[in-house]
């Protein structure tokens, strides 16, 4: 099996407390059998971003696809973690977006730990923010997978019994239970992330809709057309990169699907080109290739499978409640009912002298026709 141990210390190696505890858990992931790399995030270059960004991190971010376990390990600064690891937590929201967009949770079945290294107070708080995110992110974090080391220095780090039995504790968990999850695969009928799958993964290829198929047949991709408006990303543009940088990240943050907002990028794209608009275009194709690609790695690393596991959900799906988000509260879904009907209040409410929308203005015009 393959561990992945991303030191977030902020000296180099050759000084670093964090960086000597690292080395034994390496150590000891090796004589367990398995293999074991350090990044030390300090030598890379990366940006700081929510947004998947081309850089020496990213080919990191997606080894974690496949990996069977990944452990973060951090000193502790005035209470907390390093801004390496606080880092990589904002990273990983494009691969947790992508999670929910497509209901499908890539890092199902792979474990998680945390390495601390400090004089002993703060550390319960950052295993409990990091196990947090882990556990939102899909990882499995098995008891016991948290080390905290309070020896200083290199020597008192190789001798201290304390942090050689928690480093022990702590890789046999993690190979023990990563080993348990891969047999078992609990996976495959786990309830992935929390938002529904309306639409497979056919990303890019669109299969027009013919003559006499139904709106939303499964046998055609144009789910969103003009004659059905419903769903919309409004306010997207060509005109010039500057529009359609923040057009792309209308679409992000759109919490449409994920075919949705495939759909939506390469609507854009071709139609920049079709005006002539090639760096406008460049940057919607970009996009589609930023979304595919992560679908990809999931595709090759984690479920080969993973189009039959995402019909299954969708084919559970069908009829329930949709998830959908709040303003503001993008990363918190909560439930909304399809077809939800309008209360008499909202009804009231409506101003058909000035109706907003396009369900506002065809529910005055049933008014119009009633009368
Ligand atoms: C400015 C500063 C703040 C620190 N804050 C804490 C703390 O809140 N809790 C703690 O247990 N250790 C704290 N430490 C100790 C470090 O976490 C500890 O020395 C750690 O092993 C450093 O790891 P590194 O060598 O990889 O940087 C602090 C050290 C410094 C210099």
């Amino acid at each position: 099996m393959k561990f992945l141990i991303f030191n977030g210390s902020l000296k180099p190696d050759a000084d670093s407390n964090t960086f000597s505890v690292c080395k034994m858990a390496q150590l000891a992931f090796e004589k367990l059998g398995h293999e074991c790399e350090i990044v030390t995030l300090r030598d890379l270059d990366y940006e700081g971003s929510t947004d998947d960004v081309n850089d020496e991190l990213k080919h990191y971010i997606m080894k974690m696809f496949d990996m069977d376990g990944v452990l973060f390990a951090t000193p502790i600064w005035w209470g907390t973690h390093s801004c390496h690891i606080q880092a990589m937590l904002e990273r990983l929201d494009f691969i947790y977006s992508w999670a929910k967009d497509n209901k499908y949770q890539p890092f199902y079945n792979k474990v998680f730990g945390t390495l601390v290294s400090g004089g002993g107070d703060g550390f319960q708080h950052i295993h409990g923010v990091l196990y947090s995110a882990a556990s939102n992110f899909g990882f499995t974090v098995p008891p016991q997978c948290n080390i905290e080391s309070k020896a200083q220095g290199i020597e008192e780090i190789k001798a201290d019994e304390d942090t050689l039995n928690q480093v022990k504790n702590c890789t046999i968990n993690m190979v023990t239970w990563a080993k348990i999850l891969k047999e078992g695969n609990p996976t495959a009928s786990a309830r992935h992330g929390s938002v529904d799958i309306n639409e497979s993964l056919n990303e890019g290829k669109r299969i027009p809709r013919k003559k006499g198929q139904k709106r939303k047949s499964k046998k055609h991709s144009d789910l969103y057309t003009d004659e059905d408006p419903k769903g919309t990303i409004h306010g997207l543009g060509f005109k010039d990169e500057a529009t359609a940088r923040a057009s792309v990240s209308k679409i992000r943050k759109s919490g449409r699907s994920h075919a949705h907002k495939i759909q939506a990028a390469v609507a854009m794209e071709q139609r920049a080109r079709a005006a002539g608009k090639s760096g406008p275009a460049a940057i919607y194709e970009q996009e589609k290739m930023r979304i595919k690609e992560i679908t990809e790695y999931v595709r090759s690393y984690v479920h080969p499978d993973v189009e039959k596991q995402l019909k299954k959900y969708e084919k559970r799906a069908t009829g329930r409640a949709r998830m959908g988000y709040a303003p503001g509260y993008i990363s918190y879904p909560f439930r909304v009912r399809e077809g939800k009907k309008w209360s008499k209040k909202y009804k009231k409410s409506i101003n058909c002298a000035n109706p907003k929308g396009f369900s506002q203005k065809a529910h005055c015009a049933g008014r119009k026709k009633k009368k």
